[in-house]
């Protein structure tokens, strides 16, 4: 039964089924910072190789905080930032998603790079408009839980997926892991993690020659911190990446439940002594995050060399997850941030969609 208002698209649906198949996932991009751009870019080069195995990405829409365009043949990904900066339509979402909804692509897909709420709020009406959700966006994964199901439900009654492997360690592997091992039968007894680049660089960096402090301002003229370092330092990225791994391990906590160790308030001279007894004591000073026994939490902690996680270097991010599945925990290190390891890493989501 087809409501007399909504004629228009199943009549387009069959049409296009019977006369016209477009077999090309329409991707609308949220989000031209660091992450988006690189996306767009990573996308342009990989068009040919796609076009050449029958398979095809078309963007249809790209959206700032500002601006929005919308083109349902899709858009010059050669010209796109001149396209998107000329464009005087203001940035909205939900247009968008109804844009999407009305032109009824046989396959379609959100890709959400921004850092707020916004396009989050709107992706149950992207769902109902037909589209998978990519995104490197922490928001969603750390909703209230009745909203995190309420949001899995739609997707599940929609047939649609919900691809957020970047929103931890970026292009590692580190949900992929979890939920294998999950899916199989396995049960996770242990996740531990160092899960921010700057503060794995600060302590892997910290020997106690200069003062943590003036190291801190050292990596945050070097670009390796937040603009503001104390964004960092007060561990609240860690906070949404270790409830979205405990949530992944089967834990409903929330955000509050996390209990997290803030470093802003930390004393120079405390922190060498600190170091001091670590290295006296044969260990290493790492902030580590742990889900363990129904909680999850975070802390500045000393850890034996021999440890999984003193293996960590610089800005790498370092995961061990110990399950009933293998005899000693799970190591998985590399690089957790770069918007062009993140843009490379939601290219493979999409490639999933084709
Ligand atoms: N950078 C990384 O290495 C990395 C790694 C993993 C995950 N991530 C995640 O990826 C996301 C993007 O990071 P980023 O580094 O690319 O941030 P960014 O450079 O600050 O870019 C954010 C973009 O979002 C846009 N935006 C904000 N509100 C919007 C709205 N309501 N509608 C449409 N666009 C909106 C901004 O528009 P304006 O340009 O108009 O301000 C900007 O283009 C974040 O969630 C981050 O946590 C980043």
């Amino acid at each position: 039964v087809i409501d007399a208002g909504d004629r228009s698209r199943p009549l387009r649906v069959i049409h296009r089924e019977l006369f016209e198949r477009d077999e090309s996932l329409a991707v609308a991009v949220f989000g031209a910072g660091q992450v988006g751009s690189a996306l767009l870019d990573e996308l342009a080069a990989r068009q040919t190789a796609w076009q050449a195995t029958g398979a095809a990405v078309k963007v249809v829409a790209i959206a700032n905080s500002r601006r929005a365009v919308f083109r349902p043949e899709g858009l010059s990904l050669v010209k796109w930032r001149r396209t998107l900066g000329a464009s005087d339509r203001p940035s909205d979402p939900c247009w968008i998603a109804d844009a999407i909804k009305e032109l009824a692509p046989s396959r379609a897909a959100v890709v959400d790079c921004t850092a707020g709420l916004d396009i989050v709020e709107a992706y149950e009406r992207f769902v109902l408009a037909g589209c998978h959700i990519v995104t490197p966006n922490k928001r969603a994964g750390v909703l209230p839980w009745s909203r995190v199901r309420h949001l899995r439900a739609s997707l599940a009654a929609e047939r649609r997926l919900f691809l957020d492997s970047t929103t931890v360690g970026a292009g590692l592997p580190v949900l992929a892991a979890i939920r294998d091992l999950t899916a199989g039968g396995g049960t996770i007894r242990k996740i531990e993690g160092i899960l921010s680049g700057t503060l794995g660089y600060l302590f892997s960096s910290f020997d106690g020659g200069v003062p943590f402090s003036a190291l801190v301002r050292k990596a945050c003229e070097a670009g390796l911190t937040e603009p503001d370092p104390r964004e960092d330092l007060a561990g609240d990225d860690v906070r949404r990446k270790l409830l979205i791994l405990a949530r992944e391990a089967g834990l409903p906590l929330e955000l509050d439940d996390v209990r997290v160790e803030s470093l802003l308030a930390a004393d120079d001279d405390e922190l060498r002594d600190r170091l001091c007894r670590a290295r006296a004591r044969g260990a290493v000073l790492r902030y580590v995050a742990t889900v363990e026994d129904g909680a999850a939490s975070a802390s500045l902690q000393e850890i034996p060399r021999n440890h999984p996680l003193a293996a960590q270097d610089g800005c790498d991010n370092i995961v061990a997850i110990t399950s009933d599945r293998h005899a000693s925990p799970l190591v998985i290190r590399g690089p957790g941030a770069g918007a062009s390891l993140t843009a490379k890493a939601l290219v493979a989501d999409l490639a999933r969609l084709l």
